[in-house]
């Protein structure tokens, strides 16, 4: 039995090195490239990354001084304060919770609740004038398409991926949303 035990033991401890040795699949290591991305910003400088820093605990400010965000413009400050995107993937969908005559807003994304899942907010900051500025879906997506992972995109999404625009700026949300699931964004660490 303290064999059987033993060999249970080894095996555990094998998968789990083997899950930890993995990294992070296909998917979100797309998302990864996006996040960072400089290139997705009207004019170009500006990524997710510079608002949610990830030794910020993912949020942060873009530089400016004055307690809310700076976009991709010096000049647009933004109305809020940018809030760590960590912890994201436990985020359920808006909703009331009712307990009596006590009424909570609980969920959704942003401040405010008002994007419903990961994927859908995922993408609002790249037309948000005050954020990355981009003027639409196609522009972000031209841009994504001549990215150094714009292979990467393809093969996970479709090779005529770019010919649906709604589809494909769907999917930018998808592959960002992965990343924001994987483990440097749910630390489970009180340090
Ligand atoms: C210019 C700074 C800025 C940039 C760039 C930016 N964000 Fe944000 N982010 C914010 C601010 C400000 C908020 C809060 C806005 C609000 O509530 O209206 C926010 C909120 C969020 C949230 C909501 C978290 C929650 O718990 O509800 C997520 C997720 C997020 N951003 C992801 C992203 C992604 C993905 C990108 C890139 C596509 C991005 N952000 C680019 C400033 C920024």
């Amino acid at each position: 039995m303290k064999k059987f035990l033993s060999i249970m033991g080894l095996f555990c401890l094998l998968t789990q090195t083997q899950v930890m040795a993995q990294g992070p699949n296909r998917l979100e290591n797309l998302g990864h490239q996006i996040f960072n991305d400089r290139a997705l910003s009207e004019p170009r400088g500006t990524s997710c990354a510079d608002c949610h820093v990830a030794k910020l605990g993912f949020a942060g400010n873009n530089g400016s001084k004055i307690g809310v965000t700076r976009g991709s413009k010096p000049t647009s400050l933004g109305l809020r304060n940018a809030m760590s995107n960590a912890y994201t993937a436990f985020v359920p969908t808006f909703h009331f919770r009712v307990e009596g005559d006590d009424v909570d807003a609980v969920g959704g994304f942003f401040w405010d609740g008002r994007a419903d899942t990961a994927p859908t907010q995922a993408v609002l900051p790249f037309l948000n004038p005050l954020e990355l500025n981009n003027k639409d879906a196609a522009s972000v997506l031209q841009k994504i398409a001549s990215a150094p992972y714009a292979k990467q995109f393809k093969d996970e999404f479709g090779q005529q991926i770019f010919n649906n625009p709604t589809l494909a700026f769907q999917k930018v949300g998808v592959a960002i949303a992965a990343f924001e699931k994987t483990p440097p964004l749910q630390a489970f660490s009180s340090k």
